[in-house]
């Protein structure tokens, strides 16, 4: 039986009639661009999160560089971003004529803390981005006070992290993704929790000042057409993603239960392994799983031996950001972000997708246990 990393067949099988009808209504109003599935969305999505704005763009990286944008920083302030996450998380803040500084992040939660963000903060800091990695949330009650005390924004890279939620250390009421910072970005591309068919991006806020700039920034900078207040950029969402969205948004409690489901089998199953590191889970989160990554000695050999067994897996990410050649000139050289660096060796994420049912989890949790014998 093979095992693949993701089977987004099996979840269009399971949920084809809803998702084709929905395409079908948007072929046969031919509105293609924003319009009113993008708005039943946006409401939608606004509620679910809890926040007063919900605004669709093209991506996830647009949502952030359409936050960036919004803020309206100067020339060459600094924005913190972790070294270890996605590609598009530092590209977003280059790209809004911005400087990313990297910081380090915890090894057991692969998140940033306010530790790592003090290390990076210097008198140029004007924002940070928290990346919730994987589907967890970073301990944003710390952050978030970390970031008040210096008149820092608080971005929130929830591309990974729908639903996502955190009672903080202190307790009170729940955190969620992309409502606990001044502005959170959301990503659809197929592979999230909630994806597309194609590619789609969410920004989320309660400030009404920075939604309207996004909402202008989003259609080239000016809400009259053909009257540009600002210089923004096409990044709107598309009718046909907001539509497979809304068919698929009914199914997101029960395919995130599904993949926390099995990720407790393997937290099980790999808890006496000692040559594994299963994802550490911060109390008070809700970790939604959009990766279950563990950390693993001989990862590339272990990698190998579950391609042989026919198991997909995946390496997020094979390098830090700081590290990357279009960033060199920044100057944090190697052994700068020493967690950070050292993930990148230690990585492997498993399947998690909703419909590994039928003891496939086990048996990958055993592929490993027979690889360290
Ligand atoms: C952490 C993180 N940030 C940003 C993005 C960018 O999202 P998109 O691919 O929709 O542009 C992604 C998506 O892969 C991501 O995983």
């Amino acid at each position: 039986m093979q095992i693949p990393l993701l089977d987004l067949s099996a979840q269009y099988a399971a949920i084809r009639e809803a998702v084709d009808e929905a395409v079908a209504r948007v072929v046969a109003s031919q509105r293609f661009v924003l319009g009113e599935e993008v708005e039943a969305l946006e409401a939608a999505l606004a509620e679910r999160i809890g926040v007063r704005h919900a605004i669709g763009c093209s991506s996830g990286t647009d949502a952030l560089w359409l936050i960036l944008k919004a803020l309206d920083l100067g020339a060459d302030d600094e924005v913190i971003v972790p070294a270890f996450t996605f590609f598009a998380t530092a590209g977003a803040v280059w790209n809004a004529g911005l400087r990313p500084v990297f910081c380090d992040v915890d090894p057991a939660t692969f998140n940033v803390t306010v530790e790592t963000l003090e290390r990076a903060a210097g008198p140029r800091t004007r924002a940070v981005i928290a990346v919730h990695l994987f589907g967890q949330m970073a301990p944003m009650e710390d952050v978030v006070a970390w970031a008040r005390e210096r008149g820092v924004a608080v971005i929130e890279d929830a591309a990974q992290a729908i639903d996502a939620e955190r009672t903080p250390a202190g307790g009170g009421a729940p955190l969620r993704a992309g409502a606990a910072g001044d502005a959170g970005a959301f990503s659809f591309f197929p592979t999230k929790n909630l994806g597309g068919f194609g590619d789609g991006g969410l920004v989320t806020t309660d400030d009404d000042v920075l939604a309207e700039r996004v909402r202008k920034l989003r259609v080239h900078g000016g809400k009259q057409m053909y009257h540009h207040e600002m210089v923004g950029t096409n990044a709107r969402l598309d009718a046909l993603q907001a539509a497979v969205l809304r068919a698929k948004l009914p199914h997101l409690d029960a395919w995130t239960a599904a993949r926390r489901a099995h990720a407790a089998i393997y937290d099980r199953a790999l808890a006496d392994v000692p040559e594994v590191l299963p994802p550490a889970v911060l109390p008070g989160n809700t970790h939604v799983y959009n990766q279950y990554t563990l950390r693993a000695r001989r990862r590339d050999e272990l990698r190998t031996a579950l391609e042989a067994a026919g198991i997909g897996t995946g390496v997020y990410y094979p390098a830090p950001l700081h590290l990357q050649p279009c960033f060199a000139a920044l100057g944090q050289g190697r052994g700068s972000l020493p967690a950070a660096e050292a993930l990148c060796a230690e990585v492997l994420s498993l399947p998690v997708y909703p419909e590994l049912g039928g003891g496939r989890a086990e048996r990958v949790a055993e592929a490993i246990r027979a690889f360290y014998g």
